[in-house]
């Protein structure tokens, strides 16, 4: 006897032809790399563009939609700089806001972009109050927490990009020392997106063996010096890209689209993100976004794992949490 008694004839399940919608707001370098990647993976059935240049915004628009004959699906392309062209976003990614000249900093964009927060987030809740908001500018941390006190909306649907892109710099940089393929390598970056993040040594797996256990069981000597010279590439990362070309994009372009994909196709996959780290690692100081391992889905964060930290990789964390509320505490939010 069957465990179950299987429904014979009953209608085939109504295809889950549930429109989704995704917002970019900012068509500069990051926005139009994320909607052009998010585009590439025929991810949903819509994308708005929202950006302050109307024109700009507008040649993006219809640079985009030149393509439609070598896409595989057609997905419908809007923009306006009127937001009710965002109204029903499933999510919404910021990009809007100022970015670092060669050699600034992230958190020295802060006051320019919650100014600019402070006007953007309520018409984008007011034309979406159940979209998942996906924070993207920078300081994307202290931005996020911005986003999630001006929209009002659950935490679990207010997330930072984060160091999904540093983990996936710390991933390329692992792979090519240990000559394997980056998809093979597990590894997290956490904290702070940017000059106080947290490389998790012990996160580090390739094939599913931790290296560090490894190297010590086969007592392959490693340089921890090697070790934290990768991290410190991580970090420099960016400044490098930024002071060649003036920008980075595509790595945050899959990053996010990686972050749309496991978000709005439920796929509980578990992404270095910026979260609510209040009350994680013994981070009590306040409420402070900060990058952890979490899973994702169609309502936002599912739950953030308890990821092995080491003390001082815990010190470090927290210290950076005391950095970021300490600039918190300066914004008039
Ligand atoms: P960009 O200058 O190319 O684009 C920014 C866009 O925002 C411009 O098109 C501008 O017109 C638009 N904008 C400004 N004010 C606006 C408003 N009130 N409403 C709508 N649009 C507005 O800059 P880019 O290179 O695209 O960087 C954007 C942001 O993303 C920066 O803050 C940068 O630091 C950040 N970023 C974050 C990364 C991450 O991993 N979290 C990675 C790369 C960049
Ligand atoms: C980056 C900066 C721009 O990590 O946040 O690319």
């Amino acid at each position: 006897q069957a465990f179950f008694r299987p429904i014979h004839n009953a209608a085939p399940p109504s295809p889950t032809n549930r429109h989704t919608k995704i917002t970019v707001v900012g068509a500069g370098n990051v926005g139009m790399a994320i909607a052009q990647t998010i585009l590439t993976q025929d991810l949903v059935d819509e994308i708005a563009l929202v950006d302050a240049k109307a024109d700009m915004l507008r040649g993006e628009m219809l640079d985009l939609q030149h393509a439609a004959a070598f896409l595989p699906r057609t997905t419908i392309l809007a923009s306006s700089s009127d937001y009710a062209v965002t109204s029903g976003s499933d999510l919404i990614v910021v990009t809007a806001g100022a970015r670092q000249v060669p050699g600034e900093s992230r958190l020295n964009l802060l006051q320019r972009n919650v100014a600019l927060f402070r006007g953007i987030i309520p018409a984008l809740v007011k034309h979406s109050p159940d979209a998942i908001l996906l924070v993207v500018s920078n300081p994307v941390d202290i931005l996020t927490y911005v986003a999630w006190k001006i929209s009002g909306f659950p935490s679990n649907r207010v997330i930072g990009s984060g160091t999904n892109l540093d983990s996936s710099r710390f991933r390329f940089l692992l792979a090519d020392h240990l000559d394997v393929n980056a998809q093979d390598v597990q590894a997290y970056v956490v904290g702070e997106h940017g000059d106080s993040s947290v490389a998790l040594w012990s996160s580090i797996s390739v094939g599913g063996v931790p290296v560090l256990s490894f190297l010590e069981r086969q007592q392959i000597p490693y340089e921890k010096e090697m070790l934290e010279k990768i991290h410190r590439e991580v970090v420099d990362g960016a400044y490098e890209v930024i002071s060649l070309k003036g920008y980075t994009s595509w790595a945050i372009g899959y990053s996010v689209a990686s972050l749309a994909r496991t978000l709005l196709r439920d796929q509980r996959s578990i992404h270095p993100v910026s979260v609510l780290a209040r009350g994680f690692h013994g981070i009590d100081g306040g409420d402070v976004f900060l990058s952890l391992p979490a899973q994702l889905g169609r309502g936002g964060v599912v739950g953030v794992t308890n990821v092995h930290m080491t003390d001082e990789e815990v010190q470090r964390l927290k210290a950076s949490a005391e950095t970021l509320l300490e600039l918190q505490s300066q914004l008039d939010i």
